[in-house]
Formats: C-alpha cells, sequence, structure tokens
C-alpha cells in the first residue's frame, strides 16, 4: 500500500440487507468506532436507507456511497436512480458494475461505462467493481476478463484532475464463499491492474485510483490483505453488516 500516494479505503457494501431502523443503528455504532480509524471509509446501504444514513454520517469520518445508479439525470425509467438522487441523497462514492449486478440483472461492460461516466459527470467517486469467476480462472482467463472489463468499463471516460476513481477486485469466487484468494493471487492481479490503469491514464491520476480488494474480507485476513504492496483498502460484504466487526477491519 503506498500511503503516500492513496490514502487506504475500507468500504462496506450491506448489499440487500437493512431496513432503514437497522441501517441507521449500525451507522450510529460504525460512526462512534470510526472517529480512531486512519483509513477511510465508506458504507453502502440500501436505497431506502441513504437519506437517513445520511443524517447520521454526516460530518463524520464514514462517508456515504450507492450501490448502483442510472446514467441518465432523471425520465421514465421506472425503479432506477439517478445520479442528481444520490449526491442530493448525500452520496460521495457510487459501486459500479458489481458481480452480482453482472450476473443476476443483466449488467454490461456498456451499461458499466455509461454508469462510470454519468458518475464521475456528477462527481460521485465510482467504485468499479472487476473479477473473474471460478471458471475463468480455472481456464487461465484471468487476465484477459479483466483486461476487457477495465478497457471497456474506462472507453472514453474523461478524467481530469478533479476526477476520482476507485477499482475493486473481487474474484467471483471468493464473495461470500468463505474462499479468499491468496495474498500472492491479489498481488498478482492488483499490479496487473495498476499496469493497466497507468496504460489508460497516464497522468498523476494513475497514481491517485486506489484498488481495493473485495471477497470474503474478514478481521481475521483484513491486515495480510491490506499489506499487499497493491492493495489499497478492501470492499467488504458480510463482515461490514456488523459494525464491531467493520471496525476490526477498519482498525486492522
Ligand atoms: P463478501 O465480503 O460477503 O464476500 O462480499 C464481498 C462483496 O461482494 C463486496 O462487494
Amino acid at each position: 500500500m503506498n500511503l503516500m500516494l492513496r490514502r487506504p479505503l475500507i468500504a462496506g457494501n450491506w448489499k440487500m440487507y437493512k431496513t432503514v431502523s437497522e441501517a441507521v443503528n449500525t451507522a450510529r455504532e460504525l460512526v462512534g468506532y470510526a472517529a480512531s480509524a486512519s483509513v477511510d471509509i465508506m458504507i453502502a446501504p440500501p436505497f431506502t436507507a441513504l437519506a437517513s444514513v445520511a443524517e447520521i454520517v454526516s460530518g463524520t469520518p464514514v462517508a456515504l456511497g450507492a450501490q448502483n445508479l442510472h446514467w441518465k439525470d432523471e425520465g421514465a425509467y421506472t425503479g432506477e436512480i439517478s445520479p442528481v438522487m444520490l449526491t442530493d441523497a448525500g452520496c460521495q462514492y457510487v459501486i459500479i458494475g458489481h458481480s452480482e449486478r453482472r450476473q443476476f440483472f443483466g449488467e454490461t461492460d456498456d451499461t458499466v461505462n455509461a454508469k462510470i461516466r454519468a458518475a464521475l459527470a456528477h462527481k460521485l467517486i465510482p467504485v468499479f467493481c472487476v473479477g473473474e469467476t471460478e471458471m475463468q480462472r480455472e481456464s487461465r482467463e484471468t487476465f484477459s476478463v479483466l483486461d476487457k472489463q477495465m478497457v471497456k468499463g474506462l472507453e472514453g471516460v474523461p478524467f481530469n484532475s478533479e476526477s476520482h476513481l476507485v477499482v475493486a477486485y473481487e474474484p467471483v469466487w471468493a464473495i461470500g464463499t468463505g474462499k479468499t484468494a491468496t495474498t500472492d493471487q491479489i498481488q498478482e492481479v492488483h499490479a496487473f491492474l495498476r499496469s493497466l490503469i497507468d496504460k489508460r491514464l497516464d497522468n498523476p491520476l494513475a497514481k491517485s485510483v486506489r484498488i481495493l480488494y473485495g471477497g470474503s474480507v474478514k478481521p481475521e485476513n483484513a491486515s495480510e490483505i491490506m499489506n499487499m504492496p497493491d492493495v489499497d483498502g478492501a470492499l467488504v460484504g458480510g463482515a461490514s453488516l456488523s459494525a464491531a466487526t467493520f471496525d476490526r477491519i477498519i482498525h486492522f
């Protein structure tokens, strides 16, 4: 981890868990723990809880993120949420292209690309997720799959000095399975992603892009993962749902 250039980010993706009151209670507890943390912290509650959690985390070290967005500002798109609505609700980050959205909700590299552009245009920080399936890893396609996701996802994305980007490497086979990638596997992929970013963004911005690892991160393995040279943080699912457990990760 390069602390000079990139302050670590530990992000909690709450997925489709927590009612509004549960989310508020967890956020309140987490704010207490977060005061002494030396990393950036983000939580992404479900849409229904964003506005209420925003009130709890506002002015604290905990930033708010959403789990998805639509690329248009508004329109007749039943069931969708726009970047304007997310910033209005208090979001600073938005998770884009999570493998569960790619797998179950028809997310493609093209929609991911449109969403990254929309997020940046609205000054939301995209947490751009990439990752290979178990079958792709077994057939040695990991790097070609990641290359395609990265190239297509970032195609034509206008970056400037104000843009911020976070990339999250989440091997699909390690999500919610208890199977964590080995630190060697993680470092190998992160170094590859960093070289792709350096090629794509040949300016100082490339050095500021944080690359998070996600997939069965828990208190027991957080410090080992976070200490890898090209790991700048973690995207945590299950272990972020309890503030006490997440606290042990943010204080890795
Ligand atoms: P788990 O930490 O539950 O494996 O989930 C990882 C993830 O998908 C975070 O976005």
